[in-house]
């Protein structure tokens, strides 16, 4: 639905404020109470709103501007569309920042930023006292992925908070938006750089003073480029109390093919799957490819390529489907086609449901490493765990508002499992945290073909606002 006034909505805002009218809908049985609509109890009884019609079937979503919206923000990239390709604190990543920002101050929400550019967008409940309800996701892009990844969790979330408005709905918590920093590791290898120092990580705030990325570039000068971190290096301020949310809630695309083949519409996610990366530098003596025989060779390279293998392997026999192992990144020194690779980089991601499980694999992961370099007689110069992360759980009073919210919008619905990560394991430490899951075609992700259909959309954005509604009133 496109409308942005509807008659019937506009008349009852204008009832809503005229008190003596009020006085006398509130005698009228007929009238649905915002504890009607909620589930939850008014604590406060001279809510001007509570007269208000049932939010679900107010809700109206703009989903034409959304997707406008969308198609807007992918072209702030450095890769040709389809592709998008958003980097943190690269030129078109600002430039993605300032639409945001844009967008949240038309809302009408009151705008603020943190020293590494987490975003975030408030409207004030009217108990401002209580901790806020929180919403949100990322707008940075790995190189040449799609534009619904984050994305929608962002922007759905300012029309989320838009269509609340619309509706006549007055939130009693605050509700917040978080635009988080650097969900995607690709500049500095850290995936949730924002909201893992939100969630308050001491030892990344001062492993930040000394990152730099593959450039060369240190994390602090990277962010000043961008406006942020501007006079400390102490990125400390960041970090949030425990409990400055009583419930933080992500909408975003499933990222995987089951809710589109099972034909349902919300994925009310109960679990987020274990994340680690490591990192793996194999160094030989390289050489010319003619002159050296195969007897004398020591190849980096081969090295990276066995335990490439190796990594399948380890994760095939952990037994579970919900072991998975990926080698994205394979880099060659010198990189020349007749030179003996002298180093070869990798980086290998590990994910599991099962902490533990996850953990075996990669111990058996390293030991490979160690045969490999012994046999090829190489030098294994770095084996590095860059994150090892515990799963995370959804709460469950945060379950049975999306559940609800679902049902109310007669919108089918099922649990599941989230294997990739989002900002929402890290504000999971801090928060009652859930997510709501929407499909998307074949469930393709990080690649330019990712798409959501604005219906699906639309679905998320009316789940994520009915559901902050609730509980933004509990
Ligand atoms: C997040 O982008 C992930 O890799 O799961
Ligand atoms: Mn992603
Ligand atoms: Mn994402």
């Amino acid at each position: 639905m496109s409308r942005r006034f509807s008659p019937p909505l506009f008349f009852l805002f204008f009832l809503c404020s005229t008190p003596l009218i009020l006085t006398q809908l509130n005698d009228d049985p007929t009238i649905k109470t915002m504890h009607d609509f909620s589930g939850y109890p008014l604590h406060d009884p001279s809510n001007p709103f509570k007269s208000s019609d049932s939010i679900s079937n107010s809700l109206s979503v703009d989903a034409q501007t959304l997707q406008k919206q969308i198609d807007e923000l992918s072209t702030f990239s450095d890769a040709p569309a389809p592709s998008v390709t958003r980097i943190l604190y690269t030129k078109n990543d600002v430039l993605a920042r300032r639409y945001i920002k844009n967008l949240m101050g038309l809302a009408g929400l009151s705008v603020r930023e943190d020293a590494v550019g987490n975003i975030f967008g408030r409207w004030d409940g009217y108990e401002p006292a209580l901790t806020a309800v929180a919403t949100g996701s990322h707008i940075d892009a790995i190189p040449y992925s799609g534009k619904y990844d984050g994305v929608v969790g962002v922007l759905g979330a300012i029309e989320a908070i838009n269509a609340l408005k619309r509706s006549g709905f007055k939130p009693k918590r605050s509700l917040e938006i978080i635009l988080f920093t650097s969900e995607e590791p690709t500049r500095f290898g850290i995936g949730c750089l924002g909201s893992r120092l939100l969630a308050g990580a001491e030892t990344l705030a001062e492993a930040l003073k000394m990152m730099v990325d593959g450039q060369n570039i240190s994390f602090l000068e990277a962010a000043r480029s961008a406006g942020y971190a501007r006079d400390e290096d102490d990125l400390s301020s960041v970090f949030l109390k425990k409990d400055s949310y009583s419930a933080f809630v992500e909408l975003h695309i499933e990222q995987g093919p089951i809710l589109e083949k099972e034909g349902i519409s919300i994925g009310i996610v109960t679990n987020i799957a274990a994340p680690a990366s490591v990192k793996v530098d194999f160094e030989g003596n390289g050489g010319h490819a003619g002159g050296v025989l195969m007897p004398e060779r020591n190849d980096a390279g081969l090295a990276a390529a066995e335990l490439t293998l190796a990594v399948e392997k380890h994760v095939m026999d952990s037994g579970s489907i919900d072991t998975v192992g990926t080698v994205g990144i394979l880099e060659l020194h010198p990189g020349a086609i007749n030179s003996i690779p002298s180093k070869a980089h990798l980086k290998i991601d590990v994910r599991d449901i099962d902490e533990d499980r996850r953990n075996a694999v990669i111990e058996k992961i390293h030991n490979s490493a160690k045969l490999i370099a012994k046999k090829r007689k190489v030098t294994l110069s770095v084996f590095k765990i860059i994150n090892q992360d515990p799963p995370a759980q959804s709460e469950n009073s945060i379950i049975k508002a999306m559940e609800a919210a679902s049902k109310e919008l007669n919108l089918t619905r099922k649990y599941m499992v989230s294997r990739a990560y989002h900002d929402s394991l890290f504000m999971a430490r801090i928060s009652p945290m859930g997510m709501i899951f929407i499909p998307c075609y074949k469930g393709y992700s990080h690649k330019p073909e990712e798409y959501a259909s604005p219906q699906d959309i639309e679905n998320g954005v009316k789940v994520l606002a009915l559901t902050l509604a609730k509980l933004s009133l509990s």
